[in-house]
């Protein structure tokens, strides 16, 4: 394991009941406040993901877009917001997805990636694995091809893994 991961998750704050009690809220914003470890994560993706063909950086509101971008400079791919519903004013094409109370939905600008694209999926977090499965979705409805999915931490108790259709799935930090 790369020495770096373990100065990655010092600095990730984990909140008890936030935002309601039960849950360990996984705060990255702590992460961001140390310039080292937030250059380590970014960088740990990039020595991945350079040289892999991938044209396209697709990253989930909110969080999504704190960690895609600086990848995607790096690797010389486009960046593609995935948002929340009706914020974008293009057309759309939209994939709903069940959360723990009620419904979401992620939309994406069509045109924003062609059939035949390389993609690679960026997000904080992996809980349940519904977020990254819609993400999935819309990438793979306008035939592009997910290589991967990448996400800074997993919460492998709730087995968001097995909801991703075997689709790969890099972390760098697991937490229980
Ligand atoms: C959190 C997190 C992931 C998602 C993971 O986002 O940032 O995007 O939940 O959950 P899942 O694997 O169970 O789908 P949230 O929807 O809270 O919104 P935010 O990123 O805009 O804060
Ligand atoms: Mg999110």
């Amino acid at each position: 394991k790369d020495p770096r991961i373990h100065g990655i998750q010092t600095k990730i704050r984990v909140v008890p009941d936030f935002p309601k009690q039960g849950i360990m809220f996984q705060d990255i914003t702590t992460l961001l406040l140390d310039p080292k470890a937030f250059k380590d994560t970014i960088d740990l993706f990039v020595e991945r993901y350079k040289g892999k063909n991938i044209s396209v950086v697709a990253g989930i509101e909110a969080r999504g877009f704190i960690f895609g971008p600086p990848i995607a400079l790096a690797i010389g791919a486009k960046f593609v917001p995935l948002r929340k519903p009706k914020k974008l004013p293009g057309k759309v094409i939209s994939e709903e997805y069940i959360l723990e109370y009620g419904r979401d939905c992620l939309e994406m600008h069509v045109g924003a990636v062609e059939a035949g694209e390389r993609a690679l999926v960026v997000d904080d977090l992996i809980a349940t694995g519904g977020t990254l499965c819609a993400a999935m979705n819309l990438l793979e409805r306008v035939g592009a091809e997910v290589v991967e999915c990448a996400c800074v931490i997993e919460l492998p108790d709730l087995k968001g893994r097995e909801r991703l259709n075997g689709k790969p799935l890099y972390v760098l930090v697991e937490s229980h």
